[in-house]
């Protein structure tokens, strides 16, 4: 390890290059101050473009190529035995995470940011330590903790070679079997990709569903996808242990209703959850006051305790996502150029890249329950749209949810094909304080998907034009 001498000065210095530290730092610049940004990887992009969001969702894509020319015969199309060469799926994800993280660096370097490859400690409320660079230290008027978040780990895993999403993601080989511990995004995802790659997924969840904390109708038909193209789905179960079996795979004993089944796999991944990177920081040189699940506490211009320190991204309380991590990234830079910012979105949308797609904003009918609070809501199925019938008739809904009185969307919620990019509507419809009836006189293109708001805002007024209740 290189210590450095050297001590520097700058206005903010940023720590962490994933989507929450590299965007603060390019607005900060934008704003006309002096940036450094310390990341500890050689390359900029973090967990998300590096060995999370980006290099899943080209894998997913992959998979689904190979899932329409599977079923090309009910289009009219037929295409043969569909194969997957694995040196050509690896190299072109690899292709798409190399030119998006040399974008960074363009982008980082265009605005003049200095990128500084080290690992870094606070020594006080205005200074950092570096290790592994030449610099020593860095002197600052404001610091953005962006460290982002680390998998979580099962004790049971130590000293076994059990897949994290980071192996899963790298493809090495598709396993023949492989048990996937944790029915949560990555678990369903990953879970979907091997099982489109050609292996015989199980997935063991603790909890009584899959994607606790969705809604269970917008669920559903990713369960029941889910159960066609798994081996098993254990729910309320639980992994006892894993030892290593003599053919090179894994031993599993699983807990299930009372009883403990043995079952053998090639592969384990083990997709339970991430926990912030908050520790190892030097935050107790500092004023920054931690949380006890060891989260930043910050108030909403993300300000920490310590005058000097603003956090960012996944080491902060709400949902460890790239998107809300960018936002707070904007508003951290903003706030400490004296910008009147704010982080106080009303809608952090969720996505989750399952066959179908998962996705929601604002409130959810389940935390409206939970909160006691009275909502109208309406649902239209995907089966009564003119667009997705030309997909073939997927499986899926819309759903609004709104205040009874005032008809004001509170949020939004859908499962099916291209959910992932139909949530912007909802998202931005939520934000500008739209109502139903604003949702509603909308003119939507005429054949699309994204009708199915418009027609679920209408099925919650009482007006639906495509469904009948008589
Ligand atoms: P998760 O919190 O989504 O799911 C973890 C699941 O594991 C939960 O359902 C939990 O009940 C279960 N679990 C925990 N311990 C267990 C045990 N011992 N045995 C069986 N089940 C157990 O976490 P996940 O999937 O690891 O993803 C981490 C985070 O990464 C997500 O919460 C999300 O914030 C982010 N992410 C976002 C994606 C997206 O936006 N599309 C994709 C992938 C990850």
């Amino acid at each position: 390890m290189v210590m450095g001498s050297l001590s520097q000065q700058t206005d903010v210095v940023v720590i962490g290059g994933g989507p929450g530290g590299y965007v603060a730092a390019l607005r900060a610049a934008d704003l006309g101050k002096e940036v450094i940004v310390v990341e500890q990887r050689s390359r900029r992009g973090g967990v998300c473009l590096l060995e999370g969001c980006i290099p899943s969702k080209t894998l997913i894509h992959s998979v689904e190529i190979a899932e329409g020319a599977r079923h090309g015969k009910n289009f009219g199309v037929l295409c043969g035995e569909v194969s997957i060469d694995i040196e050509a799926l690896r190299a072109n994800k690899e292709k798409v995470v190399t030119v998006l993280s040399r974008g960074i660096d363009q982008l980082l370097k265009a605005r003049g940011v200095e990128v500084i490859e080290a690992r870094a400690r606070f020594e006080g409320p205005r200074k950092l330590q570096l290790s592994g660079a030449d610099v020593a230290g860095i002197e600052f008027r404001h610091a953005i903790v962006a460290t982002g978040s680390s998998i979580a780990r099962l004790p049971m895993m130590e000293g076994l070679e059990v897949w994290t999403s980071r192996e899963a993601l790298e493809v090495k080989e598709i396993p023949g079997s492989l048990l996937v511990i944790g029915g949560g995004y990555i678990g369903l995802e990953l879970g979907f990709v091997y099982a489109g790659l050609g292996s015989r997924v199980s997935v063991v969840e603790m909890l009584p569903s899959l994607l606790t904390g969705a809604d269970k109708d917008l669920v559903r038909p990713v369960a029941k996808s889910a159960k066609s193209a798994f081996e098993e789905i254990l729910l309320e179960a639980k992994v006892g242990g894993i030892e290593k079996g003599d053919d090179g795979g894994f031993k599993v004993e699983i807990e299930t209703n009372g009883k403990t089944l043995e079952r053998n796999f090639d592969q384990v991944l083990v997709a339970v959850g991430r926990k912030p990177n908050t520790s190892d920081l030097g935050l107790e040189r500092t004023g920054v006051k931690i949380d006890e699940r060891g989260l930043i506490i910050v108030d909403d211009q993300c300000r920490t305790a310590e005058p000097s320190i603003y956090a960012i991204g996944d080491v902060t309380a709400g949902p460890m996502l790239a998107h809300k991590a960018s936002r707070q990234g904007k508003v951290a830079a903003e706030a400490l150029a004296g910008h009147n910012a704010a982080f106080d979105n009303r809608a952090i949308p969720a996505v989750v890249f399952t066959r179908p797609e998962v996705a929601w904003a604002g409130l959810t009918e389940t935390q409206a329950r939970a909160e006691g609070r009275p909502v109208k809501v309406g649902r239209f199925p995907l089966a009564a749209l003119g667009r997705a019938r030309t997909l073939g008739g997927p499986d899926g809904a819309f759903k609004v949810i709104s205040d009874p009185d005032s008809g004001l969307l509170l949020g939004v919620g859908m499962v099916g094909p291209h959910a992932s990019e139909l949530v912007a509507e909802g998202a931005l419809a939520i934000e500008m304080g739209a109502t139903l009836e604003d949702l509603a006189a909308t003119i939507h293109p005429h054949p699309t998907l994204s009708e199915g708001l418009c027609e679920a805002a209408e099925v919650a007024m009482g007006a639906a034009i495509h469904i009948t209740s008589r």
